[in-house]
């Protein structure tokens, strides 16, 4: 089938599509994701095998709004009701006990589960129509295992094709995603004896959570649920990226031109005469940068520079989801710029 525009009927193909096994994208207000059947272990192998991700890595399962949080998790603390009162549909995920009959392969063999209701109306349109909408659809972002996560349409077919080529049945195109970097992921499964533990940071920020709950997330332990999206090298174009500081930027642009070297540059303050192939103004916000961030990153790839040179942001809490983000994707900085031959600027 060909890319869906989702109107009614478009939804209701791709929901029947998701019952048969098959694997559909959709749109969310953070980023698209490779959507299955949470509850067809089949259908949730094929995601796995179309990101070329380690099956020991759990997906996130999406809810339609209103949904029986209860058929999915079990023990679940008075602070998971409160919080999803608070921001659902939204962009939290909330990691609980999983409950026995939810098969293990959507959590990567844990005992826990990922749930989040998104708020974007493509997919919730979408979740209110697989199997009636009480179904779960498994979804990680739709991109290969450590690139970059899309935030468009066009973004997932360049991961994947365009359907039926390609390891996906339809993608439904709902636009731009909102708020551009994913959810924020709080574990709650073991309430008891760690307390909330935030494994992600994104647009929801841990005073907010405290806001709810009445106590700021702890960052993860050894012990904490693992989430592929904190691993060290991840959200990477092919080009290499390195974090650069604002004042330092000048100068490493020079001493690139002088060395040959083409730089693609994600600058956020003013730079004049930058001697770079490609740049992206970024926006000045944090919620504008977010949104702009994955499209920038594959557009300073596509260009095939020597190195992607993003200047460095504010270390303050509203950039805290973006700096995980940059951090990831520059997770060799240093090595990258000594063998560029561009430190000692
Ligand atoms: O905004 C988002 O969360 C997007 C959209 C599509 O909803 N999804 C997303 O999925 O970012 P993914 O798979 O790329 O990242 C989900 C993260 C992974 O790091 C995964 O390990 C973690 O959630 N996760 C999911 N279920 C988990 C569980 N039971 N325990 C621990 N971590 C879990
Ligand atoms: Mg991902």
């Amino acid at each position: 089938m060909a890319e869906l525009i989702p109107d009614a009927a478009a939804i209701a193909a791709a929901a029947r599509l998701l019952e048969q096994g098959e694997l559909v994208a959709l749109p969310t207000e953070t980023v698209y994701g490779l959507g299955a059947d949470a509850e067809n272990p089949q259908a949730v192998a094929r995601i796995y095998a179309a990101k070329g991700r380690p099956a020991n890595h759990p997906v996130i399962v999406h809810l339609a709004p209103g949904a029986d949080i209860a058929y999915w998790a079990t023990d679940i603390p008075v602070e998971a009701t409160r919080l999803i009162e608070a921001f659902w549909p939204g962009p939290l995920t909330l990691i609980l006990k999983r409950a026995a009959h939810i098969p293990a392969a959507v959590s990567g063999g844990q005992d826990s589960v990922g749930l989040r209701c998104p708020s974007h109306p493509v997919a919730q349109a979408l979740l209110r129509e697989f199997k009636g909408g009480r179904g779960g659809v498994a979804a990680p972002s739709a991109n290969r295992f450590g690139h970059v996560s899309p935030t468009t349409a066009r973004h997932v077919r360049d991961e994947f094709g365009t359907p039926p080529q390609g390891p996906l049945a339809a993608i439904l195109d709902g636009g731009q995603s909102a708020v551009g970097i994913e959810s924020t992921i709080l574990d709650l499964s073991r309430m008891a004896s760690h307390g909330p533990v935030l494994l992600r940071p994104g647009h929801i920020s841990p005073q907010q959570i405290a806001d709810v709950i009445g106590v700021l997330p702890a960052l993860p332990d050894a012990a904490a649920p693992r989430a592929s999206g904190t691993l060290d090298a991840h959200y990477a174009p092919a080009t290499p990226v390195a974090l650069v500081a604002a004042e330092q930027l000048p100068g490493l642009l020079e001493n690139a031109a002088s060395t040959g070297k083409r730089i693609a540059v994600m600058n956020r303050s003013e730079l004049s005469a930058i001697n770079s192939v490609a740049q992206y103004h970024m926006p000045a916000t944090p919620e504008g940068y977010a949104h702009d961030l994955y499209a920038a990153l594959r557009a300073m790839d596509a260009v095939h520079a020597d190195l992607i040179v993003v200047e460095a942001l504010p270390a303050t809490a509203p950039w805290q989801g973006i700096n995980d983000r940059l951090r990831r994707a520059a997770f060799d900085s240093a090595g990258i710029l000594e063998r560029l031959a561009l430190t000692g600027i």
